[in-house]
């Protein structure tokens, strides 16, 4: 397979039209990444426009399942105007999780009936901007969230969309810190609960609209299973309160957590364990989640001669990950290069740690990297490679020994200082989590649409920027 080092095969992690090699450059639709890196500097977040639009769509097949799915885009996982803005083009809707993110979204041209608030300790005035704009609807809590909404629509005079998060002791097989449906988790109301706050709701309809019930099972979520348990919780709820009350509910929100394949580049797979291997690597496509919560529902619709209520139903999906994780790339130079004796090992030091890539050390999450600069060649060495923070945690590797991330890197073997380190899949959780620990300001992001044009949608952050405030 290897010529002077050149793979003859594209490697596993290449997509035709979008992360392609020429001239032993990653090209990234079309465009060089190291001429980015020469022009704009690294670290430097490479947005793919074509690419959220793919992930879009493919997350819009959902629809031959169940024609009235809504959309609405996580934007925790990433909230830069510039990738709201492409989400928005794209034609769907939006999640936000804070007053911030609402001024965001609207600031992005989201229309209120667009946006959905989540939150799990909402202020009184983050709910006031949310009843004032008149948002789709605002996601309850606790019973206490309810008694504020009421008191803020009696205030404002305006009528307020809410429903209720439920927790219906639902599990998945992610990360315990990515599980958000267990009862030990802290999000939502139980079952009892939720059924008093909905009768609570009804009571006051000139001030709440109850519009629907909703459960988010967690984030990377590799299996149908949590999606069907959940659904039929909510249909339970659902049901009983129709049949208690007459009132039907507009719609049913599943959560995100449509899983992302990080190993779709299998080097290391071997290297990490099993259960991480499953979950890092899950294939689950929203078409096929909604296709197997809806032959469950449907079966349980019929039986109480209600499949009109299921036919009627809005259903509204949260993803954040399958849409914005591969389509950013971090480029990261290597700034220094080590031989330790004592171990044999060689390193390499880049220019992006976790303070751009948060979960490697939350979660130990796996990042595919590679080398940019030379793309082409065999990525055969093995590296200890590590982050710039004075933090010996800011490693790209298993500090733990417990399976998580492999022992090293695999790059060329002839690395140098100055080669481009490309870390895949890294659009999720990492620009909206980034931090300025060690003084580091915080980078540019740029876009690059179809016809290869570039607009840079954030800045890169001056020594100046980090007095701001101060
Ligand atoms: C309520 C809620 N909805 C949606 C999401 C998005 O999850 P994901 O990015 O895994 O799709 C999250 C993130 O954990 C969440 O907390």
């Amino acid at each position: 397979m290897k010529e002077n080092n050149i793979q003859t095969n594209p490697p596993n992690w290449a997509i035709p039209g979008y992360l392609e090699i020429h001239h032993n450059h990653l090209h990234i639709n079309g465009v060089d990444a190291i001429k980015l890196a020469q022009e704009y500097d690294t670290p430097l977040f490479i947005v793919s426009a074509p690419r959220i639009r793919d992930n879009i769509s493919g997350l819009l097949e959902a629809k031959k399942y169940h024609p009235r799915i809504k959309l609405c885009y996580a934007s925790k996982a990433n909230n830069n105007l510039g990738v709201l803005r492409v989400v928005k083009d794209a034609g769907i809707d939006v999640e936000v999780n804070s007053g911030g993110e609402l001024f965001k979204a609207l600031r992005a041209g989201f229309r209120p009936d667009q946006i959905e608030m989540n939150g799990i300790s909402k202020t009184e005035q983050e709910i006031t901007e949310a009843v004032q704009a008149g948002i789709y609807t605002i996601n309850l809590d606790s019973p206490f969230e309810l008694e504020l909404v009421e008191k803020v629509a009696a205030k404002l005079k305006k009528r307020a969309n809410v429903t209720v998060r439920l927790v219906a002791g639902v599990g998945t097989r992610s990360h315990a810190a990515l599980q958000t449906a267990l009862y030990t988790s802290k999000f939502g109301v139980s079952p009892e609960q939720a059924r008093e706050m909905m009768l609570r709701a009804l009571k006051s309809p000139d001030l709440i609209n109850l519009a629907g019930l909703h459960i988010h099972v967690g984030s990377q979520t590799p299996d149908p299973e949590p999606y069907v348990q959940a659904f039929i919780a909510m249909w339970e709820h659902l049901l009983w309160l129709h049949q208690e009350t007459g009132h039907k509910l507009q719609h049913i929100n599943i959560g995100g957590g449509i899983p992302v394949n990080y190993l779709r580049d299998q080097t290391h797979a071997s290297e990490i364990s099993e259960n991480e291997r499953e979950m890092l690597g899950a294939k689950l496509t929203a078409a096929e989640m909604i296709e197997s919560t809806i032959d469950a529902v449907r079966t349980a619709a019929r039986q109480a001669n209600a499949e009109h209520l299921l036919e009627e139903l809005e259903i509204v999906m949260e993803p954040g990950r399958a849409v914005i994780a591969d389509a950013v790339t971090i480029l990261t130079s290597i700034r220094n290069v080590k031989h330790r004796p004592e171990t044999g090992e060689d390193w390499v030091l880049t220019d992006a740690g976790y303070n751009l890539m948060l979960s490697m050390v939350m979660y130990q999450w796996y990042y595919h990297a590679i080398d940019a600069t030379r793309a082409g060649e065999s990525h055969d060495s093995r590296y200890r490679m590590a982050g710039p923070l004075c933090d010996g945690g800011d490693v790209y590797f298993d500090l733990h020994g417990d399976g998580h991330l492999p022992d090293c890197r695999l790059l060329p073997e002839n690395i140098q200082v100055g080669d481009v380190i490309a870390m895949l899949n890294t659009g999720a959780y990492t620009m909206s989590q980034m931090t300025a620990y060690n003084g580091r300001p915080f980078p540019m992001a740029v876009l690059v649409e179809d016809d290869g044009s570039i607009e840079v949608i954030r800045k890169r952050d001056s020594y100046e920027d980090l007095l701001l405030n101060e």
